[in-house]
């Protein structure tokens, strides 16, 4: 990528500065002195970075006051309050002081942990998000939202904690496995359906998705890096809106409701996290056409697209499985007072957040998984 980089001031007074360049890796400790980072780092990275092409430029850091990688080994499952304590104690045993600051490098569990350890961690210190798949460059890695999963579901602790550099190095999306980049892809789909406006380099973005989707999947750098690029300035401008989701960037949940549901029945192990959304997005497509909020032109072009999303996972339920995924929906963070809240599309790149009853849940779930 031409090093691209964009800056989002949020009105909290917190500001995130993010550059898309490939090779940045590379850059880390100078671009770090750029946003004024200038005590004792500490990298946090997920443990199978140290077998790919990037375990020597990592462990090049050791002889930098960013010092050697802690690597953990990470995943769903570990995604964990305690694993939390552990990076602190990591941080703690490096002697980092509250005039350091944390790098997370890696996907989105890892930069999710990495951001909250930062949060906790002397009462909060600053943090820079290093996202290492594409799932974590066009989503996860920037907007502040860090925390793990409950057994009562995901993400249900956490802490708004804006990282003040975001790096995407799409050299790093290299060693990728194409399923992880299909389960990014979902994701970059989800934003497609939300703002299908033109992005940085005049093309709309559903537009572009429908030509270069395949390519991108294959890992193709010129189909990948303007996809990124415009996920990234929509989901800048949503964030830089409304930091703590009081309004738009609910939005971003389009999908969600029923991705988290299945997650959680299927115990984190068997749909990668876009996966999930692409099966949500299929349900979701379809209660928006039932309600008559998506005509049916619309809906066949969303559902083409979102068809062409692959799916490794076997998506049959069991019965037991079935039956946990309704309440799951139940629990969803956007559920009030025991109505589930489901981001609709009133038309493709027209979101609404509605409450929907038991009986369109059902029909959500059934259409996700047809
Ligand atoms: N992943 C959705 C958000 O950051 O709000």
């Amino acid at each position: 990528m031409p090093g691209a980089e964009l800056e989002i001031a949020f009105r909290s007074g917190a500001r995130t500065r993010c550059v898309f360049e490939a090779g940045a890796l590379a850059r880390l400790d100078e671009l770090c002195a750029e946003v004024g980072l200038n005590g004792t780092g500490a990298i946090l990275c997920d443990a199978r970075l140290l077998s790919t092409q990037w375990r020597e430029p990592l462990l090049g850091y050791a002889s930098t006051r960013l010092g050697p990688p802690v690597a953990r080994p990470v995943s769903e499952a570990s995604k964990t309050l305690g694993e939390v304590e552990e990076m602190c104690d990591a941080l703690a045993a490096r002697g980092l002081q509250r005039d350091g600051f944390v790098v997370a490098i890696g996907g989105g569990v890892l930069t999710d942990l990495g951001g909250f350890a930062a949060a906790l961690y002397s009462r909060g210190v600053p943090w820079v998000s290093v996202p290492t798949t594409l799932l974590a460059q066009v989503d996860a890695g920037l907007g502040g939202k860090t925390g793990a999963n409950l057994r009562a579901g995901k993400n249900l602790i956490g802490a708004f904690h804006q990282p003040r550099l975001v790096v995407c190095d799409t050299a790093l999306l290299a060693t990728l496995p194409q399923r992880e980049r299909w389960s990014g892809l979902a994701e970059v789909v989800k934003c497609a359906l939300l703002d299908p406006a033109r992005d940085a380099r005049g093309m709309p973005l559903l537009d572009r998705c429908e030509r270069d989707l395949e390519r991108a999947a294959a890992g193709e750098v010129d189909a990948l890096e303007p996809l990124i690029e415009a996920c990234v300035r929509y989901k800048a401008r949503i964030v830089a809106e409304d930091e703590r989701e009081g309004g738009a960037r609910a939005f971003l949940n389009l999908g969600h409701t029923v991705a988290h549901a299945l997650e959680a029945a299927t115990g984190y192990a068997r749909f990668t996290h876009g996966e999930a959304v692409a099966l949500g997005l299929r349900g979701t497509l379809s209660l928006s056409r039932v309600r008559g909020m998506l005509d049916e032109a619309a809906f066949q072009r969303a559902t083409r697209l979102v068809g062409r999303l692959k799916i490794a996972a076997d998506r049959r339920l069991d019965a037991a499985e079935r039956s946990a995924a309704l309440p799951a929906m139940a629990r969803d963070k956007k559920a009030r007072a025991g109505k589930v809240r489901f981001v609709l599309l009133d038309g493709l790149g027209a979101p609404r957040l509605l409450e929907v009853d038991a009986q369109e849940c059902v029909r959500a779930l059934e259409a996700s998984l047809a």
